[in-house]
């Protein structure tokens, strides 16, 4: 089934393209030109990535939570004793 009819790209392209590392609807767009045109197929390539489409975006989003959380913590200054008093 046609995901971009701007440029006859297949559900199936988009899963080839994602599991060779592109896992963002522009790095699919770097690989192929999907969505680079009208733009409306762009949800649609969101929604195929987001399915498990990219088996590296399961892998990282573990790491990149943590990452995320570790940042958060260390930029919380601790309260001062006056603060804490
Ligand atoms: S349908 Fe994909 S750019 Fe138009």
């Amino acid at each position: 089934m046609y995901v971009c009819s701007c440029f006859g790209i297949t559900e199936q392209q988009v899963r080839q393209h994602a599991e060779t590392g592109a896992c963002t609807p522009r790095q699919i767009a770097g690989a192929c030109k999907a969505g680079t045109d009208c733009g409306s197929c762009v949800r649609k390539i969101q929604a195929l990535l987001g399915r498990g489409a990219c088996p590296r975006r399961e892998a990282l989003d573990p790491v990149v939570l943590t990452t995320a959380a570790a940042t958060a913590a260390a930029s919380v200054p601790a309260p001062t004793a006056a603060e804490a008093a």
